[in-house]
């Protein structure tokens, strides 16, 4: 396959292009990416040199960059997997304005690429959030639950997931939605829940821990996530939307036990801060789509996972440490100094 994956350095769109090129060698890879703080190339370093990747540096909802890239294209893509995203909900509360520019904007611009050149499949990776949030007992979100989102990171989700499954109905474009849960593993960028905590404790650095650590989230690690794209890109159903999801629910504050744990500190880690603005309480997947169609389900468990996580955040400090500098300092400060 040929496939454009946008959203390429950062952290799933990353993960992506390393695990499709070593589970596909037939197939060849055009990154796309604006390389904003999220993004770091980097997280391509063995694929640069590879013939079967190229790089653009560019922005999804810059319409004439788009279309430059498909027109130079001698063949349509047969994917275009959109990653491309601002992906931090505390980020959204304080700047909503590039969230909608980048993900609902760009997701259009991108759609209106291949409603001109055509694509064998649209894929839009989208998120539990856009499906808000649930209470201790209530059922997990199916495909069919209401879109109700929160933030404004989930709001222009949800935008784009109407978007993509707009162009399918009207222009009859092959387009799939597909909707995961928390994802965790290499190179994810700091701002997240387990990054930061591994990098505040290598750091001997409190972990904050927003509200009462009650909120729950579905954990899942990104080889699953990547693995569930393949399978849907295979055998899913156009114009179907699809959830993926870790069937591994914790509280923030057993994150925080078992991350102190197994980095070896104590409780005194733990830090209650002033929790987010309209924190999503819970979110839970209902998998038995891709059980029942696709023959999936995650296979990768969390504490291995986890395990795996922390010693690849151990034996990448220098990746730590670069991304960590300059700009996320001042991020740092700003989100957590006073709260
Ligand atoms: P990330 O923030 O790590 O990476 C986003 C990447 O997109 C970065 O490389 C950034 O440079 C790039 N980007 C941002 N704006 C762009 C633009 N306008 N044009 C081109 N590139 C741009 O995010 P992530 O965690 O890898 O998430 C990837 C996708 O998966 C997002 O669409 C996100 O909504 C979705 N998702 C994430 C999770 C999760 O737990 N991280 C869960 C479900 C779905
Ligand atoms: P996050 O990784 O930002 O993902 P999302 O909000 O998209 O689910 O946060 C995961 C959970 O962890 C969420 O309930 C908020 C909480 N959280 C903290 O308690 N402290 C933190 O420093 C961060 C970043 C998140």
């Amino acid at each position: 396959m040929r496939i454009l994956v946008t959203g390429a350095a950062g952290f799933i769109g990353g993960n992506y292009v390393l695990f499709r090129l070593e589970n596909y060698p037939g197939d060849t890879i055009v990154s796309l990416d604006k390389l904003t703080y999220a993004g770091n190339l980097e997280n391509l370093a063995s694929v640069m040199d590879d013939p079967r990747h190229q790089f653009v540096k560019g922005d999804i909802a810059d319409s004439n960059l788009v279309e430059e890239l498909f027109d130079a294209q001698d063949k349509r893509f047969d994917a275009v997997i959109n990653f491309a995203a601002e992906s931090h909900v505390d980020r959204s509360i304080d700047n909503p304005d590039i969230f909608l520019k980048t993900n609902t904007f760009g997701a259009f611009t991108l759609l209106e690429a291949v409603r001109r050149h055509g694509a064998g499949m649209f894929i839009q990776v989208s998120t539990d959030e856009v499906y808000g949030s649930l209470g201790l007992d209530d059922p997990s979100f199916t495909e069919t639950t209401t879109i109700d989102p929160s933030s404004p990171y989930s709001a222009s989700k949800a935008s784009a997931d109407f978007m993509a499954l707009s162009y399918y109905r009207t222009y009859q474009i092959p387009v799939i939605v597909t909707r995961c849960s928390n994802n965790y593993g290499s190179y994810q960028f700091p701002e997240k829940l387990i990054p930061l905590f591994i990098n505040n404790l290598l750091n001997d650095k409190q972990v904050p821990i927003y509200g009462s650590g009650e909120n729950t989230r579905d954990w899942i690690h990104v080889r699953d996530h990547c693995g569930a794209i393949n399978l849907i890109l295979e055998k899913g159903k156009s114009g179907d939307v699809y959830n993926i999801g870790g069937q591994c629910e914790k509280k923030n504050i057993e994150i925080a036990d078992h991350l102190i744990e197994m980095m070896g500190k104590d409780k005194s880690m733990k830090k209650f801060v002033t929790d987010r603005p309209g924190h999503d309480f819970r979110y839970s997947m209902d998998i038995s789509k891709m059980e029942s169609e696709l023959g999936w389900r995650p296979a990768v468990k969390f504490e291995d996972g986890l395990k795996e996580t922390v010693d690849w955040y151990k034996n990448n400090r220098a990746w730590l440490e670069k991304v960590t500098s300059g700009a996320y300092r001042g991020y740092y400060d700003k989100m957590y100094k006073n709260r």
